[in-house]
């Protein structure tokens, strides 16, 4: 399910909970090139933390996006949520199995491995190379995601008449688009990614380049959404607008961005505290990034960087990137860490060098 190589071309698609993106990269992965972008607002309610729960409105969105992105592919990359509803883990297996072998072995343990009966899960594995100080074995990597997620999201993108190569964990897109759009040629192995997206803001931390931890704070943009709307009486649909266009009433930031931002900030803080564990010390973490709608927010990114003492970066896909001639380069530049998971999806369509 995941890992599966395609032979088509395609565009990353990132079905969130306020809006529909999608993205198109040609080119090499350590070079792309931005060949088709477009976004869509979605009804309130009709994609709820990473569940699709309205695939009528979400195929609408999603035709509405292939319409106006203008691309001519037919084939897409999705997401699908991980938080307390994915799950990954590294496993260790006989080094000699055969692919076939180790999936045998898996479907034999899989409930001693991941916390759902097997028939519940769409899963799929990844051998990642020798286990340190064990010749004989492998180390394995174990993904699932429960299946009713990826079964919503798959019929929503095939009802607007596409089709999905790839499904991801949302986990992989966004270390994937920090890994080649933002690191680069300077490769670090530990790090976090905060996406601070409208119904939750998920922070995962990365050590040793192996996924550790993932939590998620309740507190996201849809509560800001709220605050807009309760201060100024707008509708959903306005408030969405006034935060995306900028167009915002007078006083708005000290009456609503700011006690939002602070109480976000204290969520991050206190999560990632929270994680220091035996295998986590704060000190260990070379960067945070910030993905998602709130990334943008005022001051967040350098409050959170003087909290923590750890260097924080609005993680920009597109900074330095070509932009091709048919793409709203200005709209790109600033929604940058809205297009992250879109980013690490367009990614997968693109050949490895
Ligand atoms: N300048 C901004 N422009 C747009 N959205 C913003 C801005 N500042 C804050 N937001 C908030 O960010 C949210 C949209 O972010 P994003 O597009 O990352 O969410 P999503 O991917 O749709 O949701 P999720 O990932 O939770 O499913 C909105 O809820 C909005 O309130
Ligand atoms: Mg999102």
């Amino acid at each position: 399910m995941f890992g599966l190589n395609t032979e088509h071309r395609l565009f990353g698609l990132d079905i969130g909970s306020s809006s529909v993106k999608l993205l198109e990269f040609s080119g090499a992965t350590h070079n792309p090139r931005v060949t088709a972008y477009a976004w869509a607002a979605l009804p309130e309610g009709a994609v709820v933390v990473d569940q699709v729960q309205d695939e009528g409105q979400v195929a609408r969105a999603i035709t509405q996006v292939v319409q106006a992105s203008g691309t001519k592919m037919k084939h897409c990359a999705i997401g699908v949520g991980q938080g307390l509803t994915g799950i990954t883990k590294v496993i260790q297996l006989p080094a000699t199995l055969s692919d076939d072998q180790l999936e045998e072995q898996i479907k034999v343990d899989f409930e001693r491995h991941i916390p759902h009966r097997i028939n519940a899960v769409s899963w799929d594995f990844q051998r990642l190379g020798p286990t340190p100080g064990r010749e004989s074995l492998v180390d394995v990597l174990l993904v699932a995601c429960r299946r009713e997620i990826v079964v919503r999201h798959e019929a929503a993108v095939n009802r607007a008449g596409l089709t999905c190569d790839v499904i991801d964990l949302t986990v992989f897109a966004l270390h994937r688009a920090v890994n080649h759009l933002l690191l680069g040629e300077h490769p670090i192995d530990s790090f976090v990614i905060m996406d601070l997206g409208a119904s939750v803001s998920r922070v995962h931390v990365f050590l040793n380049g192996m996924l550790q931890h993932v939590r998620d704070v309740d507190v996201a943009g849809h509560r800001l959404t709220d605050g807009l709307q309760e201060s100024y009486n707008l509708s959903y649909e306005e408030a969405q607008n006034a935060l995306r266009t900028g167009k915002l009433p007078h006083g708005y930031e000290r009456s609503v961005i700011a006690p939002f931002e602070g109480e976000l900030r204290l969520q991050l803080n206190r999560t990632l505290r929270s994680l220091r564990t035996a295998d986590l010390e704060l000190d260990q973490l070379q960067q945070i990034f910030l993905s998602g709608g709130c990334a943008i927010l005022p001051n967040l990114a350098e409050n959170l960087r003087a909290d923590l003492g750890i260097p924080v970066q609005v993680a920009n896909p597109f900074a330095k990137l070509p932009l091709g001639g048919r793409v709203a380069r200005e709209e790109l530049r600033h929604s940058g860490p809205m297009l992250l998971m879109a980013a690490g999806l367009a990614l997968r369509g693109l050949k490895r060098d």
